[in-house]
């Protein structure tokens, strides 16, 4: 039974999906009180970008006990922007996007380059290193919470939770999320007494259908962007480094053609999407996929699977860094709440993979020593990722 929480989803999940396929294309599992499984590409992006049935609504309160949010089972704390439909959710989004535009992200080219090159410095005179823990994890959080407004000297209080807490980390999350919380309030409460130019100040001082939002509003915000981007962002720069130690042939091409590089970074979202995929609510009856759907039904719309769809990607479980439609891949997802950091985190790995490979062209993975995120359902990951340099 396809079960995004069985402790070997990871090994199974792909032919589990092809099985699905062959037989329709939408499979209904047990596990988590039920929730229909959506693997084809086609049937994914519909369902993505028809929110007025398959909401993201999320209702904590149990009020609507059909608006369970993206998480399966539902998280603990609503993601506002994420769990919630539009119009509101284009209007909260609104707040952010100009923190994402395309010259935002070209600016922030020399940031996340002199970002890299520092954390290779400090690994510089080691034998062993942690491409995870010394590379991915610094490089994601120095970039990120600097753009979110975080101060950065306290990387560390803010990624260790995020790693432990997040869907990644151990079942016990609450004291962590609830530590990152506060950490995040207290700098909310600041910025509306000295706004500046960050994120935290643009949604401390804008305004969603003529109202300002509210303390804990602001901070899940944050927390997601805190939150959602390191375990994903470090996800696609280890997954990259281990595939690359043991394909050696591509890397001066890498290291030589932006472009090469950047369509390697789309095929290895593609092949290994750090989010495997996002839950919706069915709040109409409706057919997808030729499945009859009820009110009130809970869908999860895999993104990995749909990412390995052989109508759309030939030969899909196979890596071709020059594969011409590799960005089509779905592991940002798709539709209104299509990720608003998708730039960021390619540009973030693409400088990762070729500076790593143009310093240590020797680098070399110890395999058999890496250690998978914890919990892998929602989020697929390396939490261990020991590496020789030289
Ligand atoms: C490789 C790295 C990343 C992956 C794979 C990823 C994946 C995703 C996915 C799949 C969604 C859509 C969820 C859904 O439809 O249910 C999403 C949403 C989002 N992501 Fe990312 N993400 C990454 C990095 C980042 C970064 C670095 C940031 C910001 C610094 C970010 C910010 C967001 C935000 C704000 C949303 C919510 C958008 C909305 O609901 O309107 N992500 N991400």
């Amino acid at each position: 039974m396809f079960d995004i929480h069985a402790p070997d989803h990871m090994q199974v999940w792909a032919a589990q999906a092809d099985a699905i396929r062959v037989s329709g294309g939408v499979g209904w599992s047990e596990a988590t009180g039920g929730y229909w499984v959506v693997v084809n590409y086609e049937d994914a992006v519909a369902a993505a970008k028809n929110w007025q049935v398959f909401s993201a609504r999320h209702d904590p309160t149990g009020m609507d006990p059909r608006a369970r949010g993206i998480s399966i089972p539902p998280y603990e704390f609503p993601l506002i922007l994420s769990e919630s439909d539009p119009p509101r959710q284009q209007k909260l989004r609104l707040l952010e996007i100009p923190f994402f535009t395309p010259s935002k992200i070209k600016a922030q080219i020399p940031v996340v380059q002199a970002n890299v090159e520092r954390c290779l410095d400090a690994m510089q005179d080691r034998a062993e290193v942690d491409l995870f823990r010394d590379y991915a994890m610094p490089l994601v959080s120095l970039t990120s919470m600097a753009l979110v407004g975080i101060e950065v000297a306290r990387w560390q209080d803010y990624t260790l939770a995020a790693h432990r807490g997040g869907p990644s980390g151990s079942l016990d999350i609450s004291q962590d999320t609830e530590r990152v919380h506060a950490m995040l309030l207290d700098m909310a409460q600041e910025r509306r007494a000295n706004p500046r130019g960050d994120i935290a100040s643009a949604l401390v001082t804008g305004e969603v259908m003529g109202e300002k939002l509210r303390d804990e509003e602001v901070v899940s915000m944050l927390s997601a962007l805190v939150l959602g981007g390191f375990d994903t962002t470090s996800s696609l720069v280890t997954s990259a480094l281990i595939w690359l130690s043991e394909n050696r042939e591509c890397h001066a091409d890498l290291v030589s053609d932006d472009a090469l590089a950047a369509n390697a970074v789309h095929e290895f979202l593609r092949m290994w999407p750090p989010s495997l995929g996002g839950a919706r609510n069915v709040v109409a009856d409706t057919v997808l996929g030729g499945q009859e759907m009820k009110d009130g039904d809970r869908v999860f719309l895999s993104w990995a699977a749909a990412n390995r769809d052989p109508q759309v990607f030939a030969d899909p479980h196979s890596i071709r860094l020059d594969r011409l439609n590799a960005s089509d891949n779905l592991a940002f997802g798709m539709g209104v709440h299509r990720c608003l950091g998708m730039e960021l985190a390619r540009l973030m790995a693409r400088l990762a993979v070729q500076t790593l490979l143009r310093r240590h062209p020797h680098f070399r993975v110890l395999r058999e020593r890496c250690v998978p995120y914890r919990s892998k359902g929602l989020v697929a990951g390396w939490s261990a990722v020991p590496a020789m340099l030289s």
